[in-house]
This record gives structure tokens, C-alpha cells and sequence, in this order.
């Protein structure tokens, strides 16, 4: 696959505190064709921070993206070309994030209301760099008319090169709400997004907000080159056993949930003995089970014993034996 042709029809979407190494890793066992996109880290801390520890990810989890958050076209060419060093897929801007920090800084979701600024930083990273430059946005802030704020975005950024637009399908309001609340509030209109694609055949569309089953996915699929799935992917992974087979006419890599989290076992034995705590990988797995009997024993084990000093890979083992009908398929395996 060459550089500038990753397979964009299905994504998981970045989440701070949340699409951490280990979370990438396990959503990578679940299914090999899905875009993974880090959480967005900024510039600075790309620049100035412990670079190794923020930008390390496992060769397992290709094809991923690194998301920045910047709005210095000079430091996001920079950590553009860290990146590709680092041997990342794709590199990401962040033009969505409505935290008061983000805005302070002057970059995310109020960048919405820079078209330019947005097009030279994306102009100086695809410059920089030979891997795809893409952005992910809102159709607009605050009393901004999404037909011409995302219009006007959107021109900016294919303009400058981009090999992607992803859209969170609400506004962003940016006095009031909080960033959860921002999530939750605004309105989805995907219709806009639909209109978004049609009035730009060349370039690629990825929409994103409120998608809870691949049935949904594939709808939107009709009408948008690809999909992005946040929390649903998060809060319940078993969905992603079936987007290889169902979005690529592959195989899921594993019949069962259990054998999924199986296959997570060598993975957490190699981290505990590079002093990882199991919590921090187990916290990405509490909702593999949602729905099986023994889910909750599940969840409820991993939580009070997965965060005790000595747990290790045992413990997590304890806990999947707490799962009823484990080899109950999930999905077909093609
Ligand atoms: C805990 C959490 C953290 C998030 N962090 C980021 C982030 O770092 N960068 C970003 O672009 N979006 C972030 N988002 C937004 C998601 O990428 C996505 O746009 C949003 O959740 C809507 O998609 P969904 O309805 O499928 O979850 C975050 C969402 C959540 C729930």
C-alpha cells in the first residue's frame, strides 16, 4: 500500500486519555483494516516534551495516525516531519477540540474560524513531509453558518493538500459547554457532511459523531468515503471484531470475544515486565464482554484486581474464566 493510499472507509477515532499504546493495541487485535488515530498531543509537547515516551507506539498498531494540535504552521511542519521519523502512517490536525485550554492556546475547534491559518499549517506540513496530511473538524463554532463555515474550511484544506477532511457531523460551542457537553449537545446534522462530499467529488470525506453500530456505518457509507467511530469503538470493542468481514469482506482476526482476549495475554506479560501496571491495559478491555452473561464479574474483577500492585497477566485470565459461553461467536468468521 503506498503511502498517500491508506484505506480510510473505516477509522477509530482519537480520544484523549483514552487511544493510548494500549488501547491501540487492542483494538488492533480486533481488527486489522481500521484506521487507528493516536489522542491529539500539541506541538509543544511533540517539541519540548519526553518526545520517545509520548510518540512510541507497538509496529502491530499500523496503520496509525498521530494527531497534532497546533497552529504554528513552523512547529507543525516540524513535528510533522517527527513524526514520519517515528514511523507514523498519517499525521492529523486537530481543528475539533473545544477545551478552554486548546482555545487558549488558540488552536482546535476555534481554528474553525481561521480557514487560512488552517491552510498554510496544512500546506507546511504536507511540504514537510511525504506521509498523508489530514484534518479533522466540526461544521462549525458557535453562530457560525455551517454551510459556509465548513464550505470555507474545506476549500482552505484541499487547497493546501490535504489527503482527508474528517467531520464530526455537530457545531462546537465554544462559550458554555463543556467539552463531554460538546459531544452530547450540539446537534448531529449529517446530512451537511452528505452535501459536503457531493460538492467535493476529489476529496476524501470521513464522517464521524454518533455512529453506534457498523449497520450505521455502512449506511453513511453511501454516501461519505469513509467512517470514523469514537466512543462506541471504546465502550464496546466486541463491535470491531466485525468490521474487517462486514466493511472488507476479510476474515475477523478471531472467531470469539474470548479468543480476542486471549490474544491480548502475551502482550500484557511483555508490558508487566517492562513495569506497565495491568490496570493500564486492562482498563481498555471492560467492555469487550458488554452484553454476555458474566460481564459484569468481568469488569468488576479487573477493577478490583487488576489495580493491586502484584496483578498480573494471571489475574487477567481470572477474569475471562468469569465469562459464561465464551466461545459463543460474535460475528461469523469468513
Ligand atoms: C474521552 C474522549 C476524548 C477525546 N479526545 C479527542 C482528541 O484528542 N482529539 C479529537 O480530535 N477528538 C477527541 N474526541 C472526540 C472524538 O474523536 C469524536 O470526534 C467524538 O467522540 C464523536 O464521535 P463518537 O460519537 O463516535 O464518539 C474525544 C472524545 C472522547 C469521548
Amino acid at each position: 500500500m503506498g503511502l498517500k493510499d491508506l484505506d480510510r472507509k473505516f477509522a477509530i477515532a482519537p480520544m484523549m486519555e483514552w487511544t493510548d499504546r494500549h488501547c491501540r493495541f487492542f483494538h488492533r487485535l480486533l481488527t486489522r483494516r481500521a484506521l487507528i488515530y493516536t489522542e491529539m498531543i500539541t506541538t509543544g509537547a511533540v517539541l519540548h516534551g519526553p518526545r520517545t515516551r509520548l510518540l512510541a507506539h507497538d509496529p502491530a498498531e499500523h496503520p496509525v495516525a498521530l494527531q497534532l494540535g497546533g497552529c504554528e504552521s513552523r512547529q507543525l511542519a516540524e513535528c510533522a516531519r517527527i513524526a514520519e521519523a517515528f514511523g507514523y502512517d498519517e499525521v492529523n490536525l486537530n481543528i475539533g477540540c473545544p477545551s478552554d485550554r486548546v482555545r487558549e492556546g488558540r488552536f482546535g475547534a476555534c481554528l474553525m474560524a481561521e480557514p487560512a491559518l488552517v491552510g498554510d499549517c496544512v500546506a507546511a506540513m504536507t511540504a514537510a513531509i511525504k506521509l498523508p496530511v489530514t484534518v479533522k473538524c466540526r461544521i462549525g463554532i458557535d453562530d457560525q453558518d455551517p454551510e459556509e463555515a465548513l464550505e470555507a474550511l474545506t476549500c482552505a484544506v484541499e487547497r493546501a493538500g490535504a489527503a482527508a477532511l474528517i467531520v464530526h457531523a455537530r457545531k462546537a460551542w465554544l462559550d458554555g459547554l463543556s467539552p463531554r457537553e460538546n459531544r452530547n449537545i450540539p446537534p448531529l446534522d449529517y446530512a451537511r457532511v452528505y452535501r459536503l462530499k457531493a460538492a467535493h467529488p476529489d476529496l476524501c470525506i470521513v464522517l464521524n459523531g454518533g455512529i453506534a453500530s457498523l449497520d450505521q456505518a455502512l449506511a453513511h457509507l453511501d454516501c461519505v468515503d469513509g467512517v470514523m467511530m469514537g466512543r462506541t469503538a471504546y465502550q464496546e470493542p466486541w463491535q470491531l471484531l466485525a468490521v474487517d468481514p462486514l466493511l472488507f469482506g476479510e476474515p475477523a482476526r478471531f472467531a470469539s470475544r474470548k479468543a480476542a482476549a486471549e490474544a491480548l495475554s502475551p502482550y500484557i506479560e511483555r508490558e508487566l515486565a517492562r513495569g506497565t501496571r495491568l490496570h493500564a491495559v486492562t482498563r481498555h478491555v471492560l467492555g469487550l464482554f458488554r452484553g454476555v452473561p458474566g460481564a459484569r464479574a468481568f469488569r468488576r474483577h479487573l477493577a478490583t484486581e487488576a489495580t493491586k500492585p502484584a496483578a498480573d497477566a494471571a489475574t487477567f485470565r481470572a477474569a475471562i474464566a468469569l465469562i459464561a459461553d465464551l466461545d459463543a461467536p460474535t460475528v461469523a468468521a469468513a
